[in-house]
């Protein structure tokens, strides 16, 4: 099997991931217009309970998140890492209005779509919001230059965005994100909680098909960009959990021997019946993984904020 080298990152990491032993694709690429909308799609179901226990954390908690924000009195910078449609962060915005508060909204967001639907819808809703949308990777924007001043950022990463990094890569991204912290900034996280493992596999294995379409996208994407044969419904979308590490996963499996051929990489990948590829990890977590988890990257604990079914958290930390 002859491979040729590609410059780009998405070509090199599917070629990778389907040629290893046990085949994964990266849930990083999961984001373009279309998959990012999907995944719209799936937050507004009811069984994606996340969705409804962030709302509920920011409803009923808003003037607490406001107090911790504006502790010190400074103007900020709230910064979102991901921002999707801002359906959340809606909430905390109109209250930080409410309360006269001086700060600047900058979503990021790697998709155009979805920053430039936030920005044009935002600036409809809330007139008097002051709004820089920003598409591309979180990472690259925020190390540029202006990020680097000395105005207080918080920085917004919510959802279970966070569980979609395995360990390593979650050590990894925080502390990234210390490299671009200064001592004032603050650190505002979802964390999805363990919890009964049918309420977990439901929010994941819809009956609406949601999650399959999001992971099936993926495929559809190797066949627009690397010019790839992927036959979407010879896969099925599956979802497994392990109460004890409280580690979800999704994978897509294929329902029978079958080869793709992905041309741009002059590459053959052969599936055999009922054998899986790695799409995503879904980490689910408790108090005391959190408590070590901001521990060991250099971060401290100031305040939790739970839902009342105690399914989810927002957890808000400073530089150790
Ligand atoms: C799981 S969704 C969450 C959206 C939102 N934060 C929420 O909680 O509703 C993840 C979002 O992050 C964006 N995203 C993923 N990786 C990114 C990256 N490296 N840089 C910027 N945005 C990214 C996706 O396009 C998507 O809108």
């Amino acid at each position: 099997m002859e491979q040729i080298e590609t410059n780009t990152d998405f070509a090199k990491d599917v070629q990778t991931g389907l040629t290893s032993g046990t085949k994964s694709l990266s849930s990083k690429y999961f984001y373009d217009d279309t998959g990012s909308r999907i995944f719209q799609d799936i937050m507004r179901m009811p069984e994606y309970y996340l969705t409804d226990c962030e709302l509920e954390i920011f409803e009923t908690q808003k003037q607490h998140i406001f107090e911790s924000f504006t502790e010190s009195g400074d103007e900020f910078e709230l910064i979102e890492l991901g921002a999707g449609d801002g359906m959340k962060t809606r909430i905390l915005l109109s209250y930080l209005l409410e309360k006269n508060c001086d700060f600047k909204y900058i979503p990021i967001d790697i998709s155009e779509d979805a920053v430039s639907n936030l920005v044009i819808d935002l600036e409809l809703k809330l007139p008097e919001l002051n709004i820089i949308g920003k598409v591309g990777d979180y990472f690259e924007l925020l190390n540029e230059k202006e990020f680097n001043g000395q105005t207080k950022k918080i920085l917004l990463f919510l959802g279970s965005n966070i569980g979609n990094y395995n360990y390593p890569d979650t050590l990894a991204f925080l502390s990234k994100l210390k490299e671009v912290m200064n001592p004032r900034d603050l650190l505002f996280i979802g964390f999805d909680m363990k919890k009964d493992s049918d309420i977990i596999l439901k929010a994941y294995n819809d009956p609406h098909g949601h999650t399959a379409a999001f992971n099936l996208n993926l495929l559809q994407r190797i066949n627009d960009e690397l010019d790839a044969d992927f036959i979407l419904q010879n896969f099925k979308h599956r979802e497994v959990y392990d109460s004890e590490t409280g580690t979800a996963k999704s994978e897509l499996i294929s329902i029978k021997n079958q080869s793709v051929e992905i041309k741009e990489l002059n590459l053959t990948v052969s599936f055999e019946e009922g054998e899986a590829i790695f799409m995503e990890i879904s980490q689910k977590y408790d108090t005391v993984m959190i408590n070590e988890l901001a521990e060991r990257s250099g971060f401290q604990v100031v305040r939790n904020f739970f839902d009342k079914r105690l399914f989810f958290m927002n957890s808000l930390w400073k530089l150790k």
